[in-house]
């Protein structure tokens, strides 16, 4: 049955005029009116907490988010997702990378294929040659131990291994350095190649279709390099392969035996849990990305099994939703409280802008509400020192996800306390903000005049009532990693269902990439195709110089 559209579903509508009333709240008052408020609106699930309190709602919007949820189908599209179901629409594929990460009792078929049993067939491949690696016996052709892993790949190929590295970089095997190298830019290679040694260097080529041009004409210019200091026949030892394409791994010169599996149903942006995780399992070892597994299957039961009022990632989505459609904010910002989370929020611009930056429904119509927000951010507290005027006294309401670790996993004395202070201030300022009376009465108790302190106060006035939330976590375990991923993936898949979007295929990238095909013909040198004047006179100018 074809869905009602979203702008004419019964919640959206009571959403709708609720959220003129809400037009005149402050969380000021909402904090004043109800002492219980944080202890209503926190939870904890998978070990994580969420406090969400700090946002613009009283419990009957609550009350209705949920009602649009639930309206939206929310309950039994989740169940379709975990029973493999081929929700990825226009793709005819299922979405299934939660069964990367169930224990090996689990149980699941898609068209007959025992899904289980070859998701555990490849870990066990992994742990094997992982700690070969990190033991030593796995050698570069001379006999050397392996000392540098560089993984070629791009998006999803990339930013899953170079985000979780970075951030479990205080558990990693103290022999390897792990490189990821993504852009066309040579000068992204060429910098990695000028920190290696050709005889202790492995190269994963990572991509899911290989056939992606970045990564393809890195890993040409890669083994070029190598052989200039080895020969055909040691490939083998400094070339392994992640992909679900043999025969593109085969054509390229990589043993099929030192090729990583995985399968269509892993979305590109969802793949970490796949062999795509090859290099944080060699960072890290087989225990602790079994670990970084578990915290994510952890959260992922919390979603399947909590009814939705008790739901983090339900509640997240709905908080977004509320802020995106109802309050009109266009972006969201990702503020780590954590050095080594400083990825965090480049992978989860993927994850959430590839996934719900649409504007047509499932079946296809022009969407009637708004869709995903631009997403961005960069760690505190350096982002308060940069951008954070502009979400503290801008013209745009910018809601602000804030995610801390209690414990560090260093022991420099004061720096946790004053990180995690700096981080709760940020989010009770964008809530409070500062009023004129306020301001007046701070002036005067510098004993400013009277007609610098009217000119002043306008100045000096945060209006507050900016929406945020605090996630935290006990600390930066790969299993707390994974269960942070995990909860975001979940939240951007509520928001998917409740906008009617295929929040699993990604059209949009594919005309920019068909252009440059074209476009690098003519940059070497065939003769120039249609295009417009701008286009034509920038092929021309660098033509010129190539
Ligand atoms: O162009 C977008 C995209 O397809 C992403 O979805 C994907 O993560 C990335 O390119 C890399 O693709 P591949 O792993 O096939 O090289």
């Amino acid at each position: 049955m074809k869905p009602t559209a979203l702008n004419l579903s019964p919640s959206f509508l009571a959403l709708a005029s609720h959220a003129t009333e809400a037009k005149d709240w402050h969380m000021r008052e909402l904090f004043a009116q109800d002492p219980q408020r944080f202890e209503k609106y926190s939870l904890d699930a998978a070990g994580l907490f969420l406090d969400f309190s700090k946002n613009r709602f009283k419990q009957n919007t609550l009350t209705l988010l949920l009602a649009l949820a639930r309206e939206r189908g929310v309950e039994a599209q989740r169940t379709a997702m975990f029973a493999g179901e081929k929700i990825n629409i226009t793709e005819g594929r299922a979405v299934l990378h939660t069964a990367l990460r169930a224990p090996h009792d689990a149980q699941l078929h898609v068209d007959g294929q025992d899904v289980s049993a070859d998701v555990h067939a490849v870990l066990a491949q992994m742990q094997g040659f992982s700690e070969r690696v990190r033991n030593g016996e796995w050698t570069g052709h001379t006999g050397r131990a392996i000392t540098d892993i560089v993984n070629i790949g791009i998006g999803g190929s990339d930013l899953g291994p170079a985000m979780v590295c970075g951030a479990l970089r205080s558990y990693r095997h103290a022999r390897l350095t792990m490189h990821f190298v993504a852009n066309v830019d040579g000068h992204d290679l060429d910098a990695v190649l000028a920190a290696v040694d050709p005889e202790t260097t492995l190269f994963i080529v990572a991509s899911k279709t290989f056939t992606t041009a970045e990564t393809m004409l890195n890993a040409h210019s890669a083994r070029s390099w190598f052989l200039r200091h080895g020969s055909e026949k040691d490939l083998a030892r400094h070339f392994v392969a992640v992909s679900t394409n043999t025969a593109g791994v085969t054509a390229f010169g990589i043993d099929p035996a030192n090729m990583f599996r995985f399968w269509d149903w892993v979305g590109g942006r969802y793949s970490i849990w796949s062999a795509i995780g090859l290099p944080v399992m060699l960072a890290i070892g087989y225990e602790g990305f079994r670990a970084f597994l578990d915290g994510a299957h952890g959260m992922d039961k919390h979603f399947r099994t909590a009814p939705l009022e008790k739901n983090m990632p339900v509640l997240l989505a709905l908080v977004g939703v509320w802020n995106r459609n109802f309050l009109d904010s266009g972006s969201l910002t990702i503020a780590p409280y954590h050095h080594d989370l400083r990825r965090f929020a480049a992978y989860l611009q993927q994850l959430d802008m590839e996934s719900n930056g649409k504007s047509v429904t499932r079946e296809g119509a022009p969407v009637t509400a708004a869709t995903g927000p631009v997403v961005w951010g960069e760690i505190g507290t350096n982002s308060q020192h940069a951008y954070f005027q502009l979400l503290h006294q801008g013209t745009d309401l910018v809601p602000v996800d804030f995610i801390a670790s209690l414990q560090p996993t260093h022991d420099l004395p004061g720096h946790q306390a004053s990180l995690l202070a700096n981080c709760f201030a940020q989010s009770e300022a964008f809530m409070r903000g500062k009023t004129a009376a306020e301001v007046r009465a701070e002036l005067q108790a510098q004993a400013m005049p009277a007609a610098q302190i009217d000119a002043l106060v306008p100045h000096k006035v945060f209006a507050g009532n900016r929406p945020s939330n605090t996630i935290l976590l006990p600390a930066l375990t790969p299993s707390m990693l994974g269960a942070l991923i995990a909860l975001y993936e979940h939240k951007v898949f509520v928001q998917g269902v409740i906008w009617d979007i295929n929040s699993y295929d990604q059209w949009g990238v594919e005309l920019g990439k068909v252009l440059a095909q074209s476009i690098l013909g003519e940059l070497q040198g065939k003769p120039a195709g249609e295009h417009d004047s701008s286009t034509r006179g920038l092929i021309a100018l660098a033509r010129q110089r190539l």
